[in-house]
């Protein structure tokens, strides 16, 4: 739903118009504040709209009724169809314009509080921020939040739009009011420009021509201030960093690195270093479709040769070898969230920084942070739009630099494994020390030699489903069955887990998730010590069971699903639980008011409303027969 436009006529138009400066800004505000109006309006205005889509436009206008007689312009922006029957804007759209002195790119980015991660990605590409406010609420919760989302993002011009000054007659007191409770809500957020404007979208005001109605106001008009603004691209000056997007090999002569220059400048014989592996080696040509450069400079897509015959694969940096980002598997970051599911610490997700996607968990959320106030509050998930300082676990070590010295090398963000969706953006604060200072120590005896002793393959059976399904009693009933014959066995049981490593930990979604993250780790553990491990958790949810999945090595992890009825299992209920949770007494019961979700693809389902224990016991022995676990 992204209105972007082809990469290919995005550069032409760039090519074009190569020698005026580019600005790159976004609108943010609450819905209603007329950020798509006010984009239509520079659009309009600036005679940047082709006859047809004016057509369109009245068309519109007049079919929707919004405007009266006048054009909309919201309707010119907006686009789609069911956006506009809702009436809010639902993505990015980027639009280009140009003036006399200036060419633009601006994001309009949906003001509904759904949507902040929108708002995020716009931010992210742009160098200025055009904060809207409805004259007549002043400054809203959503303000606040915008505001500090352009901050963290690292944004330091912002235009605070005072829109609609129509509406509160023109009032200069009013406008002062607001500009007094923004300029004291950001005063510590850094902006180098903050300029407000008092204007109307829709009439004009002060947008490209000074307002009559404004007398009062001697400030520039929104287009003179974007066309003067001056912003440094402070990308230029940092060290030099190209994320590999891929590895350019056509033949055997030739292999060259290529992707975008995130910071930096880069000429022939430079020396440079593969961040993660430490190789160096000196630059040898930068080739492009127009042929070789003498120096290219961030933003340009290029492809690097070097000297030597060195690796490095998509995802790795190359950077100055006398300028090194820093590489870690754990850091501190601030964190947006982005996602009506909550974020819970522990739960696999995949963060993307660069060109790079590694599996991560979020280890702590140290707090998070009261957009308003600023205060620092207790937390154990973050919900939808919140932020908060966390701290992160990646599978695999990252380069990075800190957000603060470059934007470009430490902002990444966080991806639902499951759906896919992006549902979090972060800022590297630093990498943690710990993840530097503590090492993996070699063990003299291996893992084969305790099994091969034990004369046994080991595997984790993980049982999986609701409380009274009958898990404990089959593995209680397995175990004995497999001790008889000789094997080395240990039971994780849920309850009895709970009284000691686990004793700490409750129902809510984020301590069931530690919970089982906790005893994967154990399960792991005890079978690298050669033995077969029985767990027997409820493990509601499809995610920590794929991440136990992948803890273990490959055919070490047999997912076994106690596949009962609810009714079955609550008419048992064998420990009074499920009464007591239907009366209210028991909170996030699974089946009741938390859910289960069973598994897709689990090697084992049994019936266990219909088999007996002993049955399904032998059931699964046979499985682990045939499939050589046992003989
Ligand atoms: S899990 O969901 O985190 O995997 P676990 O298997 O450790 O759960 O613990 C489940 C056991 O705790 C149940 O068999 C039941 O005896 C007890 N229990 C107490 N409260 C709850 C609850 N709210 N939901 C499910 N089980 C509960």
């Amino acid at each position: 739903m992204t209105h972007q436009p082809e990469a290919s006529a995005f550069s032409e138009y760039l090519a074009a118009q190569e020698n005026k400066s580019l600005l790159r800004f976004l609108t943010c505000g609450s819905v209603d504040d007329g950020k798509s109006t006010l984009i239509g309006r520079l659009l309009y205005d600036t005679k940047l709209l082709f006859e047809d889509q004016l057509a369109t436009l009245s068309a519109d206008s007049r079919k929707h009724g919004t405007a009266g007689d006048d054009l909309d312009f919201a309707l010119l922006v907006d686009g789609l169809a069911a956006e506009r029957e809702q009436g809010i804007t639902i993505d990015v759209a980027y639009r280009f314009f140009s003036t006399d002195k200036r060419k633009f790119i601006v994001a309009d980015t949906p003001g509904h509080e759904q949507y902040t991660r929108n708002m995020a990605t716009g931010a992210s590409n742009s160098d200025l921020a055009v904060i809207l406010v409805d004259a007549r609420q002043g400054i809203l919760t959503q303000t606040r939040r915008h505001s500090y989302i352009v901050k963290l993002l690292g944004l330091r011009h912002v235009v605070l739009a005072v829109n609609k000054i129509d509406l509160v007659d023109f009032s200069q007191e009013r406008f002062n009011e607001i500009v007094k409770t923004y300029s004291e809500f950001v005063s510590d957020f850094g902006f180098e420009t903050l300029v407000p404007i008092p204007l109307s979208a829709r009439y004009g005001d002060n947008v490209i021509e000074p307002s009559a109605h404004t007398p009062w106001y001697d400030g520039p008009t929104l287009l003179e201030h974007l066309e003067t603004v001056q912003v440094a691209n402070d990308a230029l000056a940092r060290p030099f960093r190209m994320p590999v997007q891929w590895v350019n090999r056509p033949n055997l002569d030739f292999r060259g690195f290529s992707g975008t220059i995130a910071s930096g400048v880069v000429k022939p014989g430079d020396a440079v270093v593969i961040a993660g592996s430490g190789a160096t080696s000196r630059i040898k040509s930068i080739v492009t479709q127009d042929g070789d450069l003498n120096e290219a400079a961030a933003g340009e897509a290029v492809t690097l040769t070097l000297t030597d015959e060195i690796d490095a694969s998509r995802g790795d940096i190359i950077a100055a070898a006398g300028d090194r980002p820093e590489v870690s598997d754990q850091f501190a970051a601030h964190l947006i969230w982005m996602h009506d599911e909550a974020l819970l610490p522990g739960r696999p997700y995949l963060i993307k920084m660069g060109t790079r996607t590694v599996g991560a968990t979020i280890t702590e959320i140290k707090h998070k942070i009261d957009v308003n106030s600023f205060q620092r509050l207790a937390a154990k998930t973050l919900a939808l739009n919140e932020v908060a300082v966390v701290n992160l676990a990646t599978h695999e070590p990252l380069a990075f630099d800190p957000f603060e010295d470059n934007p470009q090398t430490g902002a990444f963000i966080v991806i639902d494994r499951m759906s896919n969706l992006t549902v979090g953006a972060g800022m590297v604060d630093f990498g943690l020390r710990r993840a530097t200072n503590v090492h993996w120590q070699a063990l003299n005896v291996s893992k084969e030699s305790r099994a091969t002793q034990k004369g046994q393959r080991p595997v984790v059976l993980w049982f999986t489903g609701l409380s009274g399904a009958g898990k404990s009693t089959v593995a209680n009933i397995l175990e004995k069955k497999l001790h008889t014959e000789g094997r080395h066995t240990y039971l994780l049981d849920g309850d009895n887990v709970r009284h000691g490593l686990n004793k700490d930990l409750g129902f809510t979604e984020a301590d069931r998730v530690e919970n089982i993250r906790r005893v994967a780790e154990v399960a792991k553990l005890f079978a690298d010590a050669g033995l077969i491990t029985l767990v027997s958790f409820i493990s509601p949810f499809r995610a920590e069971r794929r991440m136990a999945r992948e803890l273990m090595g490959e055919g070490e992890f047999v997912e076994i699903f106690v596949d009962t009825p609810l009714e079955v299992a609550e008419s048992r209920d064998a420990k009074g639980l499920y009464k007591r949770a239907r009366a209210g007494q028991i909170k996030n019961f699974t089946g009741i008011d938390s859910p289960y979700e069973a598994p897709e693809a689990a090697e084992i389902t049994l019936a266990g409303g219909v088999d007996a224990p002993e049955a399904m016991a032998d059931n699964i022995l046979g499985w682990l027969k045939d499939h050589d676990y046992v003989n």
